[in-house]
């Protein structure tokens, strides 16, 4: 993955920053030995020494999520020169990531690249009492080993000309929309242009909590569980979208029937199971 496909993910990132006392947004992205990006933004707090900055979130995530193994870090604001990480985040990406690349970018274009060990030189390990630590065979065996969480980095999103959940129309089916691939994964669309239908899997990123029990107004009115309909609030906001394909340029996908708003996150593109 490029630098700079990196830093775009930091720099989306930091508008998740909970950063009203210093007023200043930062965004950090991981990228991970799979090639999986987690991000991360800083998190304030009124007593202020608790604040948390967004690489420690994002590795922190990273870790809780399973990943173990890292690459390179982003992080981004709006400053010039571009944000380095403070040295409690350099101290904790050493034990957890290694000497990993540290890609500082602002939003003007301004970039600096080091190595970790540059940043942090001579620094403190858990060498001394690494024997202690508890043994990877330990956590692998937990029977609760499936309620990990999981994060996903969307691989495009959709441009349409509906912005809000309750502007798509009765008649969407008709509706066109595109949906934009990251360029990177274009080699991923090969082929694609022989299906007339394709599955849209996408994040709803405007939905907000979820209910189990609720009338459904496209099911007459009467009571369905979540998992028992289409209902947009849903316990992880997953949706999918069978649509017709209308044309394949590039990394750019014309389809139409698609029930999303413009910018939601696409998470995968998948071919209908044949009859
Ligand atoms: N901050 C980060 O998130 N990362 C850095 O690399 C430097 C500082 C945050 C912490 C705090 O919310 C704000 O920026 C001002 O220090």
């Amino acid at each position: 993955m490029k630098e700079e496909t990196l830093l775009a993910a930091a720099r989306a990132s930091s508008v998740r920053a909970y950063a009203p006392y210093s007023g200043f947004p930062v965004g950090a992205a991981l990228l991970t030995e799979e090639g999986a990006v987690i991000t991360g933004s800083n998190t304030e707090s009124a007593s202020y020494g608790m604040t948390v900055c967004a690489e420690r979130i994002a590795i922190y995530t990273a870790v809780h999520a399973g990943h173990r193994k890292f690459k390179k870090i982003a992080v981004a604001a709006d400053s010039s020169p571009p944000p380095t990480p403070c040295g409690a985040c350099r101290q904790v990406l050493w034990e957890l990531a290694g000497n990993i690349e540290v890609i500082a970018g602002n939003f003007n274009g301004e970039i600096t690249i080091s190595k970790l060990s540059a940043l942090l030189p001579e620094p403190f390990g858990s060498s001394a009492w690494d024997k202690n630590l508890v043994s990877k065979e330990a956590v692998e065996n937990s029977a609760e080993r499936w309620r990990v969480s999981v994060s996903f980095h969307p691989v495009g999103y959709v441009v349409s000309g509906y912005k809000a959940p309750q502007t798509i129309p009765a008649n969407y089916r008709e509706l066109l929309s595109q949906v934009i691939i990251e360029p990177e994964l274009e080699q991923g669309l090969y082929r694609l242009e022989e299906e007339e239908k394709i599955n849209v899997i996408s994040y709803l990123h405007m939905a907000r909590g979820y209910s189990l029990k609720e009338k459904r107004s496209g099911r007459g009115n009467e009571v369905y569980g979540v998992f028992a309909c289409r209902a947009p609030l849903r316990p992880n906001s997953i949706a999918q979208s069978t649509v017709e394909l209308v044309d394949v340029n590039k990394n750019i996908l014309t389809v139409r029937g698609l029930d999303l708003i413009d910018g939601t996150p696409v998470l995968d593109i998948k071919t209908v199971m044949p009859r």
